[in-house]
């Protein structure tokens, strides 16, 4: 299958690359900046789709950039990275001679970042944050604040007029996986014994092994009964934050008791994105486990021990 990915540069598009090109699969990116096996966003435009069988969009401004204040500018511009990479390749893909056999998009079910090191990852929610709700692929969201309505402008954007291609919406949680994410960010702190949970800690952490994540997407490429929303998260779903970190310390060996306090979350992230951090959603995998996906790290902590290896 030739496989182009908007936004495989980055740390989801690194492994989904691998693990494509190991199933002998061809790779082409589409990026801001041009190189070897990639196309620019501008000759997308002028050139309309390259001979492709699939196409796949990650491609996204970082949402938790501490370093850029949440003013309209910068949500604008986390808005527009995702809608118009999403429009530009849903209306090439409509304008192809030969449209693809298979359209996927990556938008988000959480949000997660380390502000203790000052950078960190994201991504936007479409399911309320709740204490007690368990959601499905088919539980109603999206429209409850910035990042809710983010997602459901997103996935609106990547619908497809017809059937000739095969719709997907992957819906992510946190992502863990080794040299990037989330977890990239949290390493030194948890190394120095300075990590814990964030807020309350109570709130859940729906997370994924970036390997799944990369297999969940091959999976919808390749298997041509795939189709709709499914979540991208790990079975083992009732996780929450403070899970986390105890599991994060215990593969490091080191404790992971010193809390990261509501008010410093807010403080650095203003109270809409801190939201992301501070609540949480329990989400389950049911159409990805009904779709015939197996996961390779279902489990957290071998997923951590994974990670930090
Ligand atoms: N990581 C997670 O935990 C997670 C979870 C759920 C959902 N997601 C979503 O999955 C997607 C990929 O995540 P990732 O972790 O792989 O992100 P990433 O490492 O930041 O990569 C995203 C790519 O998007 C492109 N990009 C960044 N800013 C852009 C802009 N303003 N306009 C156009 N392109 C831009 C960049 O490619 P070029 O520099 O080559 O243009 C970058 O390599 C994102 O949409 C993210 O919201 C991520």
């Amino acid at each position: 299958m030739r496989v182009l990915v908007g936004g495989g540069t980055g740390f989801i598009g690194t492994a989904l690359s691998q693990l494509l090109r190991a199933r002998g699969h061809e790779v082409t990116l589409v990026s801001r900046k041009p190189g070897p096996g990639r196309i620019t966003w501008e000759e997308l435009a002028a050139s309309g789709l390259p001979r492709c069988d699939a196409v796949v969009n990650l491609a996204g401004e970082n949402i938790l950039n501490p370093l850029r204040r949440w003013n309209e500018t910068f949500q604008k511009e986390v808005l527009s990275s995702r809608l118009e990479t999403t429009q530009l390749l849903a209306g090439a893909i409509t304008k192809a001679p030969q449209p693809p056999q298979a359209w996927v998009l990556v938008t988000g079910v959480e949000g997660e970042a380390e502000p203790r090191t000052n950078t960190c990852r994201s991504t936007a929610a479409y399911y309320q944050p709740s204490l007690t709700a368990e959601y499905d692929e088919d539980s109603p969201g999206g429209n409850f604040d910035f990042f809710s309505n983010l997602v459901t402008k997103w996935e609106a954007a990547a619908r497809l007029p017809g059937d000739s291609t095969r719709q997907v919406v992957v819906r992510s949680g946190v992502v863990l996986g080794r040299g990037g994410g989330a977890i990239g960010h949290m390493l030194l702190p948890f190394r120095l014994g300075l990590g814990g949970p964030i807020g309350s800690g109570h709130q859940f952490f729906p997370w994924i092994h970036v390997g799944d994540l990369a297999g969940i997407l091959a999976h919808a490429l390749e298997a041509s009964h795939v189709q709709g929303v499914l979540n991208g998260v790990a079975p083992a779903s009732a996780t929450t934050n403070a899970e986390f970190a105890q599991a994060l310390g215990a593969a490091l060996g080191r404790p992971a008791f010193i809390p990261l306090p509501s008010a410093v979350v807010q403080a650095v992230f203003g109270r809409e994105r801190a939201v992301m951090l501070l609540e949480g959603q329990k989400v389950v995998p049911r159409r990805t486990l009904a779709a015939g996906y197996r996961y390779s790290f279902p489990e957290l902590r071998a997923a951590l021990r994974e990670v930090v290896a």
